[in-house]
């Protein structure tokens, strides 16, 4: 299992994107949020784009706005890996998915507990990565939902009925135990678990 660690719930982002640094994590996750697409904000992109002064790790951007053409060409400038937004936004997706594959990073789309999995087919054609919720998105430190496990099971039917290669990340409220219920994912996105622990290490390799 991949795991991709956010630093959302940090106390001492610098401080723990060093520790970080210094784990086997595949990925930073980084969560972007507008304070419109869900009520928090998280810092501006002009703070954002200091994380590779502290981490070399690739980056796994989690776009939470209501507008991603705005934020691709700015989290692309980053040693960034994948560009994931919402299936949910108002926006043209496949426009934002080509703009994201025009920076040749891996581009992404992720889906709310509750919406429906077939609004992802029009775009699995364009996709690397689907990131599957498993908390309302928002915030670090929530539950994991229940019945998520069913959903990834659905999503791996689906990627493996259109024969599409691209990768599923589950992100929200995963720890130790909640892994255990994302076996059919590929990649889990962990937060609160980690960076709030006193090994990070441990806690990554926990949920390998
Ligand atoms: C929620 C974010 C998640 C969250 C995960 O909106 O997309 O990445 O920070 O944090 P934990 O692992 O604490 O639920
Ligand atoms: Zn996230």
């Amino acid at each position: 299992m991949k795991v991709s660690v956010t630093f959302l719930s940090s106390k001492d982002i610098p401080k723990d994107l060093e520790k970080l640094n210094q784990t086997d994590t595949d990925f930073i996750h980084v969560d972007v949020m507008d304070g419109k697409f869900v009520p928090n904000k998280t810092m501006p992109f002009r703070e954002m784009r200091h994380i590779s002064d502290y981490t070399s790790k690739r980056l796994d951007v989690h776009l939470m706005v209501v507008d991603p053409s705005k934020y691709i060409p700015l989290y692309a400038e980053l040693n960034t890996e994948y560009i994931t937004f919402h299936v949910e936004v108002n926006e043209d997706i496949e426009k934002n998915l080509k703009m994201i594959k025009e920076y040749s990073i891996k581009c992404g789309l992720a889906i709310k507990p509750d919406t429906k999995i077939s609004e992802l087919i029009p775009y699995l054609p364009y996709l690397d990565l689907i990131l599957v919720m498993s908390v309302e998105p928002g915030k670090g430190g929530q539950k994991f939902i229940e019945g998520t496990d069913k959903r990834i099971k659905e999503i791996r039917e689906l990627l493996n009925s259109y024969n599409v290669p691209a990768i599923i990340n589950v992100d929200g409220g995963i720890n130790g135990d909640t892994v255990s219920l994302c076996r059919d994912a590929d990649m889990v996105a962990s937060g609160s678990y980690v960076v709030l622990s006193d090994d990070f290490q441990e806690k990554i390799s926990s949920l390998r």
